[in-house]
């Protein structure tokens, strides 16, 4: 079998689709060669003590992994001297990161969590690294947080890596979704998914039900209906999924479909996860593989982001369940509401 390394294929987008310029190539390159040594230092678990706290907080006010740092360091340091970015953006630092005057500047914007799911590194579960690569606007020699703020259309790019049993990465240029795995012993990621296609029906649903007193009514409703199973109006049984990492749900809908949901609630008013480097990446990686993403109201793709590390709800997968819990906040009415079993009607006719 022809093993088509990750090289090989961005020079056949280069040279077949004019989906990758140089530039685009060398930044896809350089981060994947920074996803192998993050992998590298996750494999090593306690031996390097990971899971280990290092005392401080990241913008958003979550207790910082001493991975959370390294793997911030590695995509910093590997991505600033390559002459092809203008500026990063990354959930462990609160300013765009400017790159350093020593160094060419380039055409493209990074935005990244350099490690997705950080709270499993201690339980020896998969974590990852999500990236998004948007274009500099025009003429914006020092781009500052406003270059950033462009709705999740304008990505070129975009794609994960998974730290799991084996490390995996995903990736869309815009034609499709391509899975790699890394061949440790030869050092490269070989194509192990040509063309990576969520099923647009499901029956497996990933949310974190503990949350599930701050609920919308539409989620609320979604959720009863899936576990009424065979019995119940969708008259099928549903599974249920949640590895708290969203690189490992994600990983998990794109190779057999299902759901996965981290909407806005009582609690997390604007949502839980990041809209720059989290949600707009995996949403444009759903889409291209034929699935469905949206805040419940609107595709996430299409919203114009007013800050860096702003949150939003996301409801992504499988195309028809995405649409049905879409549908069932924009079109709920007060018969649909009263379908939902020990569910007090709503105060107005809107969904909440
Ligand atoms: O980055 C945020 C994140 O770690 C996601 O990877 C994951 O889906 C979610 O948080 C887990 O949230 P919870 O702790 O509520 O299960
Ligand atoms: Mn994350």
């Amino acid at each position: 079998m022809r093993r088509v390394t990750l090289t090989q294929y961005l020079i056949e987008q280069q040279r077949q689709h004019g989906k990758v310029s140089p530039e685009l190539r060398l930044l896809l390159e350089i981060i994947a060669r920074a996803c192998k040594a993050i992998s590298h230092a996750v494999s090593k678990g306690p031996l390097a003590g990971i899971g280990d706290a290092v005392g401080t907080q990241n913008v958003q006010g979550e207790a910082q992994k001493k991975l959370d740092v390294i793997a911030n360091e590695v995509l910093v340091e590997a991505n600033e001297w390559g002459g092809h970015l203008a500026a990063m953006v990354s959930e462990e630092m609160e300013a765009p990161y400017k790159i350093p005057n020593r160094y060419p500047k380039g055409g493209f914007l990074l935005t990244m969590d350099p490690l997705d799911g950080s709270s499993n590194l201690d339980v020896n579960i998969s974590v990852g690294t999500i990236f998004s690569v948007l274009r500099c606007p025009e003429g914006m020699m020092e781009p500052d947080e406003k270059a950033f703020l462009q709705p999740g259309v304008n990505q070129v790019a975009a794609g994960f890596a998974v730290y799991g049993a084996a490390t995996i990465l995903v990736l869309t240029v815009g034609n499709g979704v391509v899975g790699f795995t890394l061949d440790r012993e030869l050092g490269y990621f070989v194509m192990t998914q040509e063309r990576i296609v969520i099923p647009e029906d499901t029956q497996e649903f990933a949310i974190n039900a503990s949350n599930a007193r701050n609920w919308d009514l539409p989620v609320k409703r979604y959720i009863d209906e899936c576990l009424a199973g065979k019995t119940g109006v969708r008259g099928k049984d549903f599974n249920m999924r949640w590895v708290a990492s969203m690189v490992a749900d994600v990983y998990r809908i794109l190779s057999r479909g299902g759901i996965f949901m981290y909407p806005q609630d009582s609690k997390y008013k604007e949502g839980r996860l990041r809209l720059m480097y989290e949600a707009n990446p995996m949403s444009l990686i759903v889409e291209q593989a034929g699935g469905a993403a949206t805040n419940g109201r609107a595709r996430i793709l299409d919203i114009q982001p007013s800050a860096l590390h702003q949150r939003v709800g996301v409801i992504l997968g499988s195309r028809n369940e995405v649409e049905r819990v879409t549908r069932y906040h924009t079109g709920i009415c007060r018969t649909d509401v009263r379908q939902i079993p020990n569910e007090a009607p709503p105060q107005t006719d809107e969904a909440v």
